[in-house]
């Protein structure tokens, strides 16, 4: 049976990252809301309550039942979760003199307590808390201490509790994977087998099994979850997936032959339908994003419908549904959201059953099924791309035209991206090979693309400004194209990429030079939030 970490959310901004770190220690684990602990459920190793925006004095803060786990578990209370522990168990907790938050260094008090295992004397740690706990409940200790908090970790004497102020989960806490692993693997016993190795080999077997002899339909975008997803089905049904890739004509340049030539090589059977023609035409004069979006989104799924109709007998519809599009996160008012996006919209007569083959996986570990699969490193390494395509990417009503403009300023900045190499070393090369980037070694140093160094980049067509330009002895008068590159997890939030200098300045006048009707190139430098990754 998997074995597996549950870690009730209360809420906290890092709650992923938590679970980021569990997967790659290879153990697995779910997110939960803080109420919904699954008591019945004996594959449950462990259990971490994570940090919360509230007080635990607050009106809104939220409770647990800890007697459905306390004692019988391993249980580690991260910040919050420390705090709740010890707020309802008898000790106390104050507002701290002054919100402490930033660095610290830790003292650990009992050196022979196994969450401390192997810890440097003085290690880094990142705080971020109102309060603090100023008593412990009766039958818990302190095992270590910074200089402003007294109880910065603490354990249980005779059960396996242990709660920590500090947050483990976070890059500046130097030594907290170290603390994660004497958790997960020393304390709650995890085997470590969540690899995707193992992945692909249970799920494959777990896929023939559940769909038997059955036909699947999988729809593909081109973007490596629906590919990987595609390819996994391959290695379990073989012929008996059949794949949909609909060229809305929005697509990148040359995207839509790439992508089916890459498909084709991994065997899979793959029906590509050319509708730019009935999607451009549905589009003509639209300039309202949201109505463009739903022009996009009915039109979709009629053309992927009337594929699907074909397919005789298919029993099931696979998505490539990946763990953060359903993870159902706390808002600061305690509500559940789920945001669970899927094609939607299939006629009920087709009467599909869902299958998701990824719906446990982070990007990263997509990513490295998909290479485990032995895909094509491009395909892998792809950036996020919006369903909608470049309609979303141009400002103002979208045409044949537009597109292909868009197409040519976007194809130079991409291309640019993947020619241009960064070379790295120490503790930045570390983190970038940790982050499974792909890198070349070269004298001690590794050497990355900008490409593979950002989330996700593209061009954008401000099709309804125009500006004056000179161009050898001509004046002109022609639109402005924006250009995006950002950094991110998981796209909930991002920073707008720190591009060299050099390579601004060659892409700008490439674009310009080569792309007809461009006169002006900007980069765009605002963080999500407030702005979006995409313009509309
Ligand atoms: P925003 O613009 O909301 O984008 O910051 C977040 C991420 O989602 C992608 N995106 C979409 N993906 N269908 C998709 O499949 C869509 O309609 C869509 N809109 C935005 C966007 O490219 C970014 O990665």
């Amino acid at each position: 049976m998997q074995q597996k970490i549950i870690i009730l959310d209360f809420g906290s901004q890092t709650t992923q990252l938590i679970a980021r770190r569990l997967r790659e220690l290879d153990t697995f684990c779910e997110i939960l809301p803080y109420n919904r602990f699954p008591a019945d459920d004996t594959s449950v190793i462990g259990v971490i309550l994570s940090g919360s925006p509230f007080s635990v004095y607050d009106p809104q803060a939220f409770h647990v039942d800890l007697s459905q786990f306390r004692g019988r578990l391993p249980v580690l209370g991260i910040c919050y979760g420390a705090q709740y522990m010890s707020h309802v168990l008898g000790g106390a907790v104050e507002p701290a003199g002054s919100r402490e938050y930033g660095r610290a260094n830790l003292s650990v008090i009992d050196t022979s307590n196994s969450l401390f295992h192997g810890f440097s004397s003085g290690s880094q740690v990142w705080m971020s808390h109102g309060d603090t706990i100023t008593a412990l409940p009766h039958g818990f200790h302190a095992i270590a201490s910074t200089s402003h908090v007294r109880y910065a970790a603490y354990a249980a004497d005779e059960e396996p509790t242990w709660g920590v102020q500090f947050h483990p989960e976070v890059f500046h806490t130097a030594e907290g994977s170290l603390l994660l692993r004497n958790f997960v693997v020393d304390i709650c016993g995890s085997r470590q087998d969540w690899s995707p190795a193992n992945f692909v080999d249970a799920t494959v077997s777990e896929l023939r099994s559940q769909l038997g002899s059955d036909r699947v339909i999988l729809g593909l975008s081109g973007g490596v979850d629906s590919s990987v997803a595609a390819v996994l089905l391959h290695r379990a049904i073989g012929s008996r997936l059949t794949c949909i890739f609909v060229d809305h004509g929005m697509l990148r340049k040359n995207e839509f032959t790439d992508v089916m030539r890459d498909y084709e090589g991994l065997d899979l059977n793959v029906i590509g339908v050319d509708a730019s023609e009935r999607f451009l035409t549905d589009l003509q004069g639209v300039t309202e994003p949201e109505r463009k979006r739903k022009i996009i989104g009915r039109d979709f799924v009629e053309v992927f419908n009337a594929e699907a109709r074909k397919i005789k007998d298919a029993r099931h519809l696979a998505q490539g549904t990946i763990y953060p599009d359903r993870i159902e996160s706390l808002n600061i008012t305690g509500k559940v959201i789920k945001s669970h996006h899927n094609v939607g919209g299939l006629p009920e007569e087709m009467n599909l059953s869902l299958c998701e083959p990824l719906k446990w996986l982070f990007k990263d570990e997509v990513r490295r099924v998909g290479r485990q699969l032995g895909m094509p490193e491009h395909l892998i390494t792809r950036h996020p791309f919006p369903g909608p395509g470049l309609a979303v990417r141009i400002l103002g009503a979208v045409t044949r035209e537009k597109v292909h403009v868009l197409q040519e300023a976007d194809d130079i900045f991409i291309r640019g991206l993947r020619d241009y190499k960064v070379r790295l070393s120490g503790e930045e090369a570390r983190r970038t090979l940790a982050a499974g980037i792909p890198a070349d070694m070269r004298d001690g140093e590794i050497e990355v693309s900008l490409y593979d160094q950002i989330w996700q980049a593209g061009a954008i067509l401000l099709s309804d400004v125009r500006s004056v330009g000179v161009m050898g002895d001509e004046r002109t008068y022609e639109n402005p194209v924006a250009l995006r590159a950002v950094t991110s997890t998981d796209a909930m939030t991002a920073d707008w990429a720190h591009l060299p200098y050099d390579f601004m300045a060659r892409v700008s006048s490439d674009i310009i030079n080569k792309v007809k009707g461009v006169n002006r190139v900007c980069y765009d430098i605002s963080s999500k939030p407030p702005s979006t990754i995409e313009w509309e």
